[in-house]
């Protein structure tokens, strides 16, 4: 029997983009995406076992070793701040993170005597402004940011785009943008890229295959 490795992922469109990727190389993700309140889902042939978590607990997982990989985007991991192994650009789930606020001062002005930044990403902001030397006052959000300037709660965002559309439908436009290039990332826990190796270097190198077939068949 092979050693067992643990994969966690985050619920949602990465972790479906990821199985297809594995499923394409013969690891069984019946279990994982159709999980009903389980939490823990196998493949009993390859010996993997599939731990679904919130996008942000991952980083935290793979960290602990309690799961040797993961699958985050590198938006989380820049926030996050742990020491893994970044080993693979899966280069889905592709988005910015901006700066965004209104282009010009609304009528009714934010008038706080700080800088107000809304954001899920409070060491980013922290980090950005404390480079530029600017005081900020963070209001961390887990949902819905955009809000912020149009309720008069903050005086910009620091968030993904993607799309730009929920900018746009609430009159808001990229002022800066603080990371190009965020994608999805396999990312694996330090110790067990030791211990476990050649499951770990087969994995990688199953995915880069399938991702440059992807690639391939976009390309003819
Ligand atoms: C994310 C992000 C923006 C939106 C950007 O939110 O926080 O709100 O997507 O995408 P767009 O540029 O294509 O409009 P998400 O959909 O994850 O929901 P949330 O607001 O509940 O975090």
């Amino acid at each position: 029997m092979e050693e067992m490795l643990t994969f966690a992922l985050a619920k949602g469109r990465l972790a479906e983009q990821t199985f297809d990727l594995l499923e394409n190389m013969g690891i069984d993700c019946s279990q994982p995406r159709n999980p009903g309140r389980q939490l823990v889902l196998r493949d009993e042939k390859t010996n993997i076992r599939f731990i679904l978590v919130k996008p942000s607990d991952v980083p935290t997982y793979v960290d602990h070793g309690v799961a040797d990989l993961g699958v985050v985007g590198k938006d989380t991991l820049l926030e996050a701040e742990r020491p893994l192994y970044e080993v693979l650009d899966l280069g889905f789930g592709r988005c910015r993170l901006c700066v965004a606020g209104y282009a010009e001062a609304p009528g009714e002005t934010v008038s706080h005597a700080t800088f107000r930044v809304a954001t899920k990403f409070p060491n980013i902001a922290r980090r950005w402004w404390g480079e530029k030397g600017v005081p900020i006052e963070i209001i961390e959000l887990h949902g819905s940011v955009e809000l912020g300037p149009v309720i008069g709660l903050s005086d910009v965002i620091l968030d993904i785009v993607e799309t730009g559309s929920t900018l746009v439908a609430n009159g808001l436009t990229i002022l800066d943008e603080v990371a190009g290039g965020i994608t999805a990332r396999l990312v694996c826990n330090r110790v067990s890229l030791k211990t476990k190796l050649a499951r770990i270097r087969w994995l990688i190198d199953g995915l880069e295959s399938q991702l440059r077939a992807a690639e391939g068949g976009q390309n003819l």
